[in-house]
């Protein structure tokens, strides 16, 4: 019985860090276990040009606790109002990685997200010649579709069209949490790539809903019913190219999630690598562990594989704190509510 994994250091391709006080307190969290991230840039205000990106760059370097281990990279905030030359000088620099789309009103800090995707199209086509990905947040924000449909009327209404429009451009489909998600990109080429969170392969919508309203599992896109997590279970855990880690570890202080508006966001940056081993021993696909987590998200990013290694350990259950803290209070753990085997050495 395998009780010892070595796997190449992982990388999160879809992660908030935050700023301020809630950064230093959550970027250890990701830089204990994580080489690189992909940093969402939806602060308040967003982080929209090149410039925005380097200094917060410098903010998160500063923070970072000292092992200088840890690389952030950086990703726009598409807007209306992007200047495609702006975003094509940030990626020539190596600053920026990605574009992220959030269509507006869609969840956390989304308000200056893009409406008339028409007036993004120079962006979009600047991004297809020079090889930059665009990471969507697939969710539809029409009052007519119902929360749990979002997903699904994304891909026919929003993401195909754009790629139909936009040939060439490598696009992320960020947090799937759909079996229609799951189909739709393990159907296409090279150019599509697919994250998966740790919470959508633990929890479905009942987690949310049954036995009281649990706000520490509302996160955006909301989890779906049991056969979609299978289907992001099998997908995950398959050794898919299209498919890797991006946790979306999103921290909110726990007297804004537990109120009368709950924010969204699952916060899942300590327990992360010890669910992913739970959940891909349980599928007897250990093996495949690597390839979600730090192999088939730099392949798809074109970004070396990372050579530092860590190594799980399995024994008795671990436990992780139910908090961490930050200067400005709490900050709940993901509890996956099932027994965590495998423990990551220091
Ligand atoms: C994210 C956040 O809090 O910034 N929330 C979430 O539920 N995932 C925003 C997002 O990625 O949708
Ligand atoms: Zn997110």
């Amino acid at each position: 019985m395998t009780d010892t994994l070595t796997l190449r250091r992982p990388d999160d391709w879809h992660l908030h860090l935050r700023d301020g006080a809630m950064m230093e307190a959550v970027l250890p969290e990701t830089a204990r276990h994580f080489a690189r991230a992909i940093v969402m840039p939806n602060l308040v205000p967003p982080v929209v040009t090149g410039a925005e990106a380097a200094a917060y760059r410098e903010r998160i370097l500063k923070a970072n606790p000292g092992r200088g281990t840890f690389e952030p990279l950086m990703t726009l905030y598409l807007t209306e109002a992007t200047d495609p030359e702006d975003v094509a000088a940030a990626h020539a620099s190596g600053l920026v990685k990605a574009v992220k789309l959030y269509p507006a009103g869609a969840t956390t800090n989304s308000a200056s997200g893009v409406r008339d995707f028409d007036k993004v199209r120079p962006v979009l086509e600047k991004m297809a010649e020079i090889g930059l990905p665009l990471c969507t947040h697939g969710e539809v924000v029409t009052p007519e579709v119902d929360i749990f449909d979002r997903e699904a009327v994304f891909i026919d209404t929003v993401l195909d069209p754009i790629r139909r429009k936009t040939p060439g451009l490598r696009v992320v489909m960020e947090h799937i949490t759909t079996k229609d998600g799951v189909d739709y990109v393990s159907a296409q080429g090279d150019d599509m790539g697919g994250t998966i969170t740790t919470h959508h392969l633990v929890i479905n919508r009942n987690h949310i809903l049954v036995g009281g309203i649990k706000p520490h599992y509302y996160c955006l896109p909301v989890a779906k019913r049991e056969t979609h997590r299978l289907a992001l279970v099998a997908a995950a855990t398959s050794g898919d190219a299209h498919f890797f880690l991006g946790t979306d570890s999103a921290p909110h202080l726990d007297h804004d999630k537990e109120s009368s508006c709950g924010c969204a966001g699952c916060f899942t940056a300590t327990n992360t690598m010890s669910i992913l081993a739970e959940v891909f021993e349980r599928e007897g696909k250990l093996e495949n562990l690597e390839k979600f987590t730090s192999v088939n998200g730099p392949n798809f990013y074109r970004l070396p594989l990372n050579e530092a290694t860590i190594t799980l350990r399995k024994g008795a259950p671990v436990t992780y704190p139910a908090k961490i803290d930050s200067a400005n209070g709490p900050v709940t753990v993901f509890d996956p509510q099932m027994p965590l085997h495998w423990s990551v050495d220091a």
